[in-house]
């Protein structure tokens, strides 16, 4: 059965958040200062099983949906990833694609392929080695993300896409060099207005460079036109070069908010669903399945959740909504 929720959207991307952990720090998602050596991070007990992780990702296909994405933290973290990888490609007509930081992607990159996954989409905000250090916080480098993207299209997991968050101030200087090499690479750049997530990392407007600006930048050197969505309810809004060398994308989701066709849900490790990415709450499914709930009891529970849903925090974004205490993004992913 097709749900929909209070705004008539259906239910259509489920993000898996497979572990709460990471190995950057990038400053925007998860800051030294709260994420140090004595952040509590989930016990592997609290953490949902593969079978678990199965089990619910079956049934909310049964509910509509036609992609999943499996996210973090860092999702490549999670020991033997590929096992859950092809738990999951077992389903069919289900797109199945991953958001890495790219630092342990290389070596897994053919067994993630071999289990079933379809594309990967990779995280960089800039070329420059001082700006990316500084923004991812663990002193990785460029080179070995640009290598991992490489040999994740090697292994047939493209087209390669590239998300770069843009922060004013900080890595505003990486946004033609970024285009200019992925336009040459053939990858899919996309840059995503820097949000408000969560709580911990010191938001602020005066910090977010807009969308309209990045394409203005670029379109003065390598002139653009407009794309047509891939499919409705897409994030990016695309853009091709004139001389067809390829496409990108922004991630408007400050300036121009994309709630109207939001269709995502969100399972955080611990397994409580989100219905958006600036929720305060969760619902939970673990403990749930671990009390034995029958699939038809579960089915249940999602269709009440999603069918009571009316989030569009993105649209009702204000001063007052900043500082609420939301779920950080470690937590469930982009
Ligand atoms: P494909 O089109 O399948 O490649 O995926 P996608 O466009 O959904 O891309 P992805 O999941 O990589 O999302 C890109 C980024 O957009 C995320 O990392 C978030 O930063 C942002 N984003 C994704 N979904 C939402 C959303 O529902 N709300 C908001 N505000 N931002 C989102
Ligand atoms: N604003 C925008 N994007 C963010 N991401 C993480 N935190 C933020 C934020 N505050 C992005 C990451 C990654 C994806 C999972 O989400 O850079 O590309
Ligand atoms: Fe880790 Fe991604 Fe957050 Fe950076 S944005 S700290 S790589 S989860
Ligand atoms: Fe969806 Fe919430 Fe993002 Fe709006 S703010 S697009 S409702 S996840």
């Amino acid at each position: 059965m097709i749900l929909t929720d209070t705004l008539n959207r259906p239910l259509r991307d489920l993000r898996i958040s497979v572990t709460d952990r990471c190995n950057f720090r990038c400053t925007y998602c998860m800051p030294k200062e709260i994420f140090g050596s004595d952040y509590q991070f989930l016990e592997r007990s609290q953490i949902l099983t593969f079978e678990e992780i199965t089990r619910l990702a079956r049934i909310f296909v049964r509910h509509g949906v036609r992609k999943i994405r499996l996210t973090g933290g860092e999702p490549l973290v999670r020991r033997d990833l590929h096992r859950l990888v092809s738990m999951l490609s077992a389903m069919p007509d289900l797109d199945l694609t991953l958001t890495t930081n790219g630092s342990l992607l290389a070596k897994q990159a053919q067994a993630l392929k071999d289990a079933g996954l379809k594309r990967v989409t990779v995280s960089l905000d800039s070329l420059d080695d001082k700006i990316f250090k500084a923004m991812n916080d663990a002193d990785f480098p460029v080179e070995k993300v640009l290598e991992a993207m490489d040999a994740a299209s090697r292994v047939g997991l493209g087209p390669i896409k590239v998300n770069m968050v843009v922060k004013r101030g900080l890595n505003e200087s990486s946004i033609l060099p970024m285009a200019r090499y992925f336009r040459e690479k053939g990858y899919i750049l996309r840059f995503i207005e820097y949000m408000d997530v969560g709580h911990t990392n010191g938001w602020r407007m005066d910090d977010v460079v807009s969308a309209a600006e990045i394409i203005k930048m670029i379109d003065a050197e390598m002139p653009l036109e407009p794309l047509d969505p891939n499919y409705r309810g897409e994030v990016a809004e695309r853009w091709r070069y004139k001389d067809g060398s390829g496409e990108l994308g922004v991630i408007a989701s400050v300036t121009q908010a994309f709630c109207n066709t939001c269709n995502r849900a969100r399972i955080s490790a611990e397994g409580k669903l989100y219905t958006c990415l600036f929720a305060i709450h969760g619902h939970d499914f673990r403990d749930l399945m671990r009390g034995g709930a029958t699939d038809d009891e579960i089915s249940q529970k999602i269709a009440r959740v999603w069918g009571t849903r009316d989030d569009r925090y993105s649209e009702l974004r204000s001063e007052n909504t900043i500082d609420l205490p939301k779920v950080e993004m470690s937590h469930i992913g982009g």
